[in-house]
Order: C-alpha cells, then structure tokens, then sequence
C-alpha cells in the first residue's frame, strides 16, 4: 500500500488484512515505527482525524511534525500552491496526512511527493481512513459486514464520510443501504451508480421512522453549514432528522447508533448513555484502525 486516497481503491482482501493487523496491534508492542516522521499538513479544522493520526504515530514510537491550521500558517497564505508545500514537507517526513477543501487535492499531492499520502478528508469528496474506521466499528461491534442493513442520515450530499464508506460497503455482501435525507441533500449520482454495479441494495426515503426497526445501524451525519451555497440553503435543511431516545427506541436489540462526529443539533446528548450510542466506541476504533494502516504504509 502506498497513497491512501479513495475507498474505492481497498479490495476485500486488503480491508481483512487491515483489520486483522488493527486487532493485533490495538495495543502497541515495542516501537514499530521508531524513527519515522509523520507530517499532518491541515487546511480544514480538525480535531479527531489530526489528533488520532498523531496519537497512533507517537505510540508506535514514531514523530510527528505538524500544521493544523495550513491554510493561514503555512506558506499556502504567501501564494505557495499545494503541489510545492507537498514537494517540501516529502523532504521532512516518511508520510504526509493531508485534509483539504478542494475535491481531489490528495490525488494532486500524491503525483508529487516522494512519500505516502493519505487523504484525510478532501472538500465533499472523500474521506477514506474514516471509512476505514466506520467499517472497523461494525465489525467490532456487530461481529460482521456481511449481510447488514444500515441507514445513513442527514446531508448525504455534502458529507464525505457517508461517501466513502458507502464505496467501501460496495465490496461486502447482501448489504441493504437506507439513505435518510432531505431531497435538497441526497445522495449523489456517482456512489448509487457505483452501488448499483457492485449490487448493493439500496432505497432512499425521507423520514426516519419508516426504517427505524429494520437496521442494525444508524449511521447519523451533521449537515455540513460550510459546504451550502448560502444559509438560506442550509436553513432548510438544519434540524430535520434529530436522534432521539424517543425516536429511536423501537431500534432492533443489539443495533447501534454511529456518528463520524462533531455532532451539533442531531444526535441528543440523552442518547449518550444509551449501549446503543457507539459514538465515542467509535472515536477510539479510529486510533486502533490508524495505528494498523500507518504500520501498512510505514512498514
Ligand atoms: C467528519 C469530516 O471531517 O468529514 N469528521 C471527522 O473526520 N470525524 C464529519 C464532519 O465534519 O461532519
């Protein structure tokens, strides 16, 4: 494995081999990665994708060099393009972690530089290491893939997390997808043409209580303010699907609630002590299944 940039690009087998490197490694043995300089160059704001990269480099003993806030402090603010700063920083680091604004910014570093790129997060494109980790959360807490039903719910146009691990569900089997949103923010043509080929199931409703008892997850997003065309746009789609213990309780046993988080208004803070809310499980899935693909890239 070298660049990580779409979910697409993983085939089952490696996505098997992945989690099992993720379980033997959950917790770190020794110092793998000792030496080698991990580079998060930042042009979004983040807090668990930059953070739980640098905490799974530092404890498999490597370094990190950092610019969380790329756009303004870096040399992007003096008119330095994204391809130079990558051909710099590949002279700093032995993998560059890369969150953009622009769709295909990753793809752009990767002819560049001399080092493993991973895309964490590319505008409303893709964001595939959270996918990684979403996948890695139904694993680990339903014990399979296969054969689930799972609703995702919410600004399914402009949240890239639902986007790529949509293509990941495309390599599994029997998966029934249920997409929950308003039609001003549907799901985009590209990922059900690509459902479609790979023969994945899928129907697209708008309310929430029509699926409700037939998942075995629900997988809320917030709607994504900063990727409108203006906030009358966004008004009308604020505050439309809200989780709630009320609204979820006729959920299957054994069926959990999701979020890739920072949740605003969707997700009721009273559904946090539920078992069903694996919200915060999940955030701690994302350093496990981080520390396996640096190990993969790294190695
Ligand atoms: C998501 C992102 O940045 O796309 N957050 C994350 O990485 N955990 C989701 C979001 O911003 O809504």
């Amino acid at each position: 494995m070298r660049h990580v940039i779409k979910a697409q690009q993983f085939d089952r087998d490696e996505l098997e081999q992945l989690f099992i490197k993720a379980d033997e490694n959950e917790d770190t043995k020794g110092a793998p990665l000792q030496h080698r300089i991990l580079a998060s160059l930042f042009y979004e704001p983040s807090t668990r994708t930059r953070l739980s990269f640098e905490s799974a480099m530092i404890r498999l003993g490597g370094n990190v060099i950092t610019t969380e806030n790329a756009a303004e402090f870096s040399s992007a603010i003096k008119g330095e393009t994204l391809e130079d700063s990558i051909r710099v920083v590949s002279n700093y680091a032995d993998v560059i972690v890369l969150r953009h604004f622009d769709i295909g910014a990753s793809e752009r570093a990767a002819e560049v530089s001399s080092v493993p790129v991973i895309n964490a997060g590319d505008g409303a494109g893709q964001h595939p290491t959270q996918a990684l980790l979403d996948l890695y959360t139904l694993k680990r807490e339903l014990g399979k893939i296969d054969g689930i039903h799972i609703a995702m719910m919410g600004d399914l146009k402009h949240g890239r997390t639902v986007r790529s691990l949509s293509y990941l569900l495309g390599k599994f089997s029997d998966i029934h997808i249920h997409f929950v949103a308003p039609p001003e923010v549907s799901m985009c043509d590209d990922v059900k043409e690509y459902l479609n080929s790979h023969g994945i199931s899928y129907e697209e409703h708008e309310h929430f209580e029509d699926i409700v008892s037939d998942v075995d997850a629900v997988y809320q997003t917030r709607v994504q303010k900063e990727r409108f065309e203006s906030p009358e746009a966004y008004n009308q789609v604020k505050g439309r699907y809200i989780l709630t213990p009320e609204n979820t309780k006729d959920m299957k046993q054994g069926a959990i609630i999701m979020h890739p988080l920072p949740r605003v208004d969707e997700t009721s803070p009273l559904m946090d002590t539920l078992q069903k809310a694996a919200y915060f499980r999940q955030v701690g899935y994302g350093v496990t299944i981080r520390k396996a693909l640096l190990l993969s890239v790294c190695s």
